[in-house]
């Protein structure tokens, strides 16, 4: 898979998801053998004017390119101006959010609204291409109504435009994160475009990801929700892939992943920034395990890295006993995929 000159190890891109695709995040999902990380949305306005919590997003390591880097706006000289700062930083690939849903982002004529808006897409579209030489992707919804009529002309749009590469999550605004992604619309739009496709939405399970290139064409996969307590989906899609037997899930497996998490956080931020990080974040990681929601709540106090590893041991030591007791391996299931606010 190639997004203009960039190739991609494996057909498979982690999804940009706001508040959860830091860079610890990101390392993990290419530990897992993601071909492409995203980084939450960024914004434009941000970058230009020089916010330091913004350009903080913009972090990255060697060890996860290739990285895209998502922004989100609505004036075009301002998403270019954006764009240029994202390929100075050394991102790979400049990706524009057409997608996000979130009211507040949509009032400010970003994400979706653009979908109503060809014109000022096309600005921006132009500007952007004229000011960064990385590959360039946007990431669109179905649009503003169930036809996907939006969809399609954005698709066209963007390759005129000379765009390398696009993400359809096929629901509509209005649907937010309801029903289910029709994934017909990303059949339609392969069809259609000459750039690759790549589509997103609702993939549970490794064969989701087979299902969907199989059943679209789609040249490459988005994974969002299904990667966020289990990073390890990565490993499992690209073994499915290939037709080889999936990886043995047991909890050790994601206990290990939880442990690196917390070092890799720790790397990354300062102590104290990792440990509160890992209040919330450590639970995501044993969904699906038993005493998870004991765990959530013991995490919810935890102060130091040292105490979020004897946290982790203890939760190992439970998983250990209870399969023990039980005379079975722990039950692991991702659980249904959570709402989605963006
Ligand atoms: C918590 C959360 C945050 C998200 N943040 C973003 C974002 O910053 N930019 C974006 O384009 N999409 C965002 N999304 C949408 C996802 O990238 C993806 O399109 C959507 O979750 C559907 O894919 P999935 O079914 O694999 O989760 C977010 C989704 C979630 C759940």
């Amino acid at each position: 898979m190639k997004i203009g000159c960039l190739h991609l190890d494996t057909p498979t891109v982690l999804a940009p998801l706001a508040g959860i695709t830091n860079l610890p995040f990101r390392l993990l999902a290419r530990e897992a053998g993601c071909g492409m990380v995203t980084t939450e949305m960024v914004s434009a306005d941000g970058l230009v004017h020089g916010a330091a919590a913004t350009f903080d997003l913009l972090r990255s390591r060697p060890q996860e390119k290739p990285l895209a880097v998502q922004i989100f706006g609505s004036e075009p000289t301002v998403m270019a101006e954006a764009a240029a700062i994202v390929e100075v930083s050394g991102a790979d690939v400049v990706d524009l959010n057409f997608g996000c849903a979130v009211r507040k982002i949509v009032r400010a004529g970003a994400g979706v609204a653009l979908m109503r808006e060809p014109q000022r897409a096309e600005s921006i579209l132009r500007a952007v291409r004229n000011a960064v030489k990385i590959p360039l992707t946007i990431k669109i919804r179905s649009g503003w109504d169930r036809t996907g009529r939006d969809a399609l002309a954005m698709g066209e749009l963007a390759e005129a435009c000379g765009v390398d590469a696009l993400t359809l999550h096929p629901r509509t605004a209005a649907q937010k994160f309801s029903g289910s992604a029709d994934w017909s619309l990303i059949a339609a739009l392969k069809q259609r475009l000459r750039i690759p496709v790549i589509g997103n939405g609702d993939i549970r399970r490794a064969d989701d990801a087979r299902r969907m290139m199989a059943e679209t064409g789609c040249d490459a996969v988005m994974i969002g929700r299904r990667a966020i307590g289990d990073p390890g989906i990565f490993a499992e899609v690209i073994c499915c892939l290939a037709g080889h037997p999936l990886p043995i899930r047991d909890f050790n497996r994601r206990i290990e992943v939880m442990r690196r998490y917390v070092l890799l956080s720790v790397s990354c931020f300062e102590e104290t920034r990792a440990a509160r990080l890992m209040r919330s974040r450590l639970a995501w990681f044993g969904k699906g395990l038993r005493n998870s929601s004991g765990l959530r709540q013991s995490a919810s106090r935890i102060g130091s890295i040292a105490e979020a590893l004897d946290l982790i041991d203890a939760f190992q030591h439970s998983q250990k006993t209870a399969q023990r007791g039980a005379g079975t391996r722990p039950v692991i299931s991702g659980g249904p995929l959570r709402p989605d606010p963006v």
